[in-house]
């Protein structure tokens, strides 16, 4: 596990720098389409979240809207999307086990987390694109805000830590401090012919 980890981290180095070396070519355009489709996700679910969390600071009624509609919202937003893109959150440690990552997705928050603790990391500039196959993957990592510690932190209320037992019996997306990397949106695009 651990060495296929390494191995894989190198191959993503290698595409990253591929990726990079184009970046008038064709990546870069796929970069932008895909930061796009992440906006279009990330930018729902935050104008959501702040609008529940205005309502009730417990953050319960917006609790309860992510577990109500978060997917749905996902799928409303792939629905809208050419056929050739989807959008998705992922992270390391998950509360919804739909979200779970796989092994491209892990070395990328990993490399992410390795940025961050070297202090490298660049909010102006952390897109990172990765070619794999037949599909261009767009990665914009989400940083823990103060906000989220109301539901990923390491004091939640009684309340919230209910609604996480109820509806989250393995939630392991606990324990965040601000500034941690709490997870990822992901565009994948499938390269055509005309592209
Ligand atoms: C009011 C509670 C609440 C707040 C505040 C909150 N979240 Fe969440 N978060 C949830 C719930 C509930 C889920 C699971 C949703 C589902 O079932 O898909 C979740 C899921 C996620 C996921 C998807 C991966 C996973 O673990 O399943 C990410 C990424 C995420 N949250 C990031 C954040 C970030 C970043 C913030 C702050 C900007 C934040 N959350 C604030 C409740 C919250």
């Amino acid at each position: 596990m651990k060495l296929s980890t390494l191995l894989l981290s190198t191959l993503l180095a290698a595409s990253l720098n591929a990726a990079d070396q184009n970046a008038s070519n064709e990546p870069k355009n796929v970069k932008m389409e895909g930061a796009g489709y992440i906006k279009q996700l990330g930018g729902t679910l935050k104008v959501e979240l702040e609008k529940h969390m205005k309502a009730d600071p417990t953050g319960v009624a917006a609790f309860g809207f992510c577990t109500a509609k978060a997917d749905e919202i996902t799928e409303e937003v792939n629905q809208k999307l050419p056929a050739d893109a989807k959008v998705r959150r992922t992270a390391l440690k998950t509360r919804n086990e739909n979200n779970n990552p796989d092994a491209t997705d892990i070395a990328v928050m990993e490399s992410y987390i390795q940025e961050i603790e070297k202090k490298t990391f660049n909010s102006e500039n952390d897109i990172k694109v990765v070619e794999e196959g037949n599909v261009t993957r767009v990665y914009k990592p989400l940083l823990t805000a103060g906000v989220c510690l109301k539901c990923h932190g390491q004091n939640m209320s009684n309340e919230i830590n209910e609604m996480i037992a109820v509806s989250y019996p393995k939630d392991q997306a606990v324990g965040f401090k601000e500034g941690d990397l709490r997870g990822v949106i992901v565009a994948e695009i499938k390269k055509s012919e005309e592209k």
